[in-house]
């Protein structure tokens, strides 16, 4: 068995956790802590790169020595450190790393310095011990793309956005409607009793042959509906957010279609449908790409709502895979502001 530490800073979550693996594969989450800062980044409608590091200083190590604590292991039983080396905000990308360098020096143990979207792109195989290769929508608050994940380090994009990530457009539109940050689960809550009829929001790129996606011209629509009829009552953000998410679970839809099509030339058969990321935590884009994995034939898997969101175990997860390949790192490895797949 190989257990190692997991730390999260790249965006508004400080989060560290213990995951270890078994000889046949098995991941197990040992402890997995989470603070999400959210209450201080939602005054401003986003999140604030400043407050954001500052935050992560003030209770990382904390955290650290909680999550060790309800694994039941000292820093002697870990096998090595992982930690997201970016993508995000630089600040809490450093905060995060430097931690991880310390404690590799310190305790002599490997460092692993982790992309945190790879770390999305395989929690599948920490929850469902997926094999490869399958096909993935990561969508988060910064990134939004289709990718054939054919193994750890081996990933070929499929489709990207031109413009906003699905996460931002749900805070953008979110934010028009005066509602709060994060906007996903918001737009979410208000759309369930809403009438995704009422109004009729483009689906950009629907029918395009690549797979990808573009989303501001949505978000202009939502907006001049949201002013053509103010000012707006509860039954209205209702609706628009009804219509809102309906248009993009059809982009979403059709994009991930043809991005299954695209898989076969470059990675054979996939194992299944998979999504990652902040958005995947919402239930009409899961139930609408489990209804299109079902019509290919193939299986749908989304992590569990506490691990869709950022988290520490997925980056202890993506160490462990690495681990195994002999992918570790020394302590010159470079925090990344960007940091593609
Ligand atoms: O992966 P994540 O926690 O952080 C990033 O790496 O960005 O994703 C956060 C994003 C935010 O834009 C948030 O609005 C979105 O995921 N999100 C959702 C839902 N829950 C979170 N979007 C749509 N529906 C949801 N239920
Ligand atoms: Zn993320």
């Amino acid at each position: 068995m190989k257990t190692v530490l997991g730390i999260e800073t790249t965006c508004d979550e400080t989060a560290a956790a213990v995951v270890s693996v078994d000889e046949d594969g098995l991941g197990q989450i040992r402890a997995n802590e989470v603070l999400s800062q959210i209450a201080e980044h939602a005054v401003y409608g986003g999140v604030v790169p400043e407050i954001a590091a500052r935050a992560h200083v003030e209770v990382l190590d904390r955290l650290i020595a909680r999550a060790l604590d309800k694994a039941g292991i000292g820093f002697a039983d870990l096998d090595g450190i992982a930690v997201a080396a970016g993508p995000g905000l630089i600040g809490g990308v450093l905060v995060g790393l430097v931690t991880a360098k310390t404690l590799a020096l310190v305790t002599r143990k490997p460092l692993l310095a982790v992309n945190h979207l790879e770390a999305h792109a395989l929690t599948a195989r920490l929850t469902d011990n997926l094999p490869f290769p399958y096909l993935l929508l990561l969508a988060s608050g910064g990134h939004t793309q289709l990718v054939a994940v054919r193994g750890v380090g081996d990933y070929v994009r499929l489709g990207s956005t031109v413009d906003d990530a699905i996460g931002e457009a749900f805070d953008k539109a979110a934010k028009l409607l005066g509602l709060g940050y994060p906007g996903g689960p918001e737009v979410e809550r208000m759309a369930e009793s809403g009438d995704p009829e009422r109004f009729a929001l483009p689906r950009p790129m629907l029918g395009r042959r690549e797979a990808d996606f573009s989303l501001s011209g949505l978000k202009t629509a939502l907006r001049i509906e949201a002013e053509r009829i103010a000012p707006l009552a509860e039954r209205d953000v209702a609706d628009l957010c009804a219509s809102f998410q309906a248009a993009v679970v059809d982009v979403v839809v059709d994009r991930a279609r043809v991005a299954l099509r695209a898989f076969s030339g470059v990675a054979g058969r996939p194992t299944a449908l998979v999504a990652a990321g902040g958005v995947s935590a919402n239930g009409a884009i899961r139930r609408a790409l489990a209804a299109l994995a079902g019509e290919a034939g193939l299986g749908f898997v989304a992590p569990p709502l506490p691990l869709c969101g950022d988290n520490g175990a997925m980056i202890a997860w993506a160490g462990l895979e690495r681990l195994r390949l002999g992918l570790v790192d020394d302590l010159t490895a470079p925090a990344r502001p960007r940091w593609p797949l």
